[in-house]
């Protein structure tokens, strides 16, 4: 993508990006910590299996880390399992998470371990439940269109550990995910109820405003859960972000940045078909 066209891709998708180097993503999660709601890290690009770019992944989150003033941020990073080796070899993937967990808990950082396609659930399932017995600030991402969900929920909540819910984003085949909008949104409902009951600490990650609304009434129904977060996407109802913080609920958004940005974009732009209209107006020079 050469030239002008990359200008205006890049002029569109700077809505939900913050920009191609860290030093962007650190000033977004300043601005946002200004209105109350904190960053989650992220730097784009998956699948990686370049020895080369696999370390230079590690190196720049273990970078970020060193530069993300924690305790006046309350920022966190979240890591894709395969930009740290995941798709290339298991044992590599385990040390650099190592790598960078053991580095965050040293500086009191939080670590969320994104959930990518069905090939890498069952590893990435694996190993939080190996690093949470070892370390108190890691998560985990569950989807709920993934028909597993339900008992890898039961195996975390048994180590105590923290879980974000997501609807679930890759385009995976109908044995192995409910495909239906409906299906997919009961099974986040249901598995928001077993959280609620058993979680202590927890995000529920969707911009979707009926859920909104239930997690809400679930958390006045269990006021013995110590603590949960609403955690949304930069440049995705922003207003909404800011009511729930005035309403005294926390809220974090996931502030991508880097090279990567295109596919990352792409498919913001496809999840909500006004996108495409806001695309197209940036072309056409509105
Ligand atoms: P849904 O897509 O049904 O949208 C509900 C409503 O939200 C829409 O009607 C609209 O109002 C608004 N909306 C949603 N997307 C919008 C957009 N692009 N533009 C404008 N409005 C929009 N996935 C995954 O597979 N693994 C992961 O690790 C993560 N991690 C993650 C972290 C965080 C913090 C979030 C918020 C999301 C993820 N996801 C994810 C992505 C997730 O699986 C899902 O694809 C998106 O959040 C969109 O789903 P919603 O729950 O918002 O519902």
């Amino acid at each position: 993508m050469a030239g002008m066209w990359s200008g205006l891709l890049f002029r569109v998708a700077k809505q939900w990006i913050a920009g191609e180097s860290y030093e962007d993503a650190l000033k977004r999660a300043q601005e946002s910590s200004t209105r109350k709601v904190r960053g989650i890290i992220n730097l784009l690009g998956e699948e990686s299996t370049s020895t080369q770019e696999v370390e230079a992944a590690t190196a720049e989150y273990i970078e970020v880390l060193n530069r993300l003033d924690a305790p006046k941020l309350q920022s966190c990073i979240s890591v894709k399992p395969t930009q740290l080796g995941l798709s290339k070899d298991k044992a590599v993937y385990r040390y650099n998470l190592e790598r960078i967990v053991s580095k965050a808990n040293s500086l009191g950082i939080f670590v969320w371990v994104d959930m990518e396609g069905h090939e890498y659930t069952t590893e990435t399932m694996d190993s939080y439940i190996e690093f949470r017995r070892k370390y108190d600030n890691i998560g985990i991402a569950i989807q709920s269109y993934l028909r597993r969900s339900g008992e890898d929920v039961i195996r975390i909540l048994d180590v105590n550990g923290m879980i974000r819910l997501v609807k679930g984003a890759y385009n995976e085949s109908p044995d192995i995910v409910y495909k239906k909008r409906s299906e997919i949104n009961q099974n986040f409902s249901k598995l928001m109820r077993i959280i609620f009951e058993r979680g202590k600490w927890f995000a529920i990650a969707t911009h979707d405003e009926k859920l909104i609304k239930e997690a809400i009434m679930l958390s006045n129904a269990h006021p013995t859960v110590d603590d949960f977060e609403f955690e949304m996407l930069m440049g995705i109802r922003d207003k909404r972000k800011l009511e729930l913080v005035d309403q005294g609920y926390r809220v974090s958004e996931y502030i991508p940045y880097g090279k990567g940005w295109w596919a990352y974009s792409k498919r913001r732009m496809t999840e909500h078909k006004s996108n495409i209209f806001l695309l197209a107006r940036s072309l056409i020079g509105d």
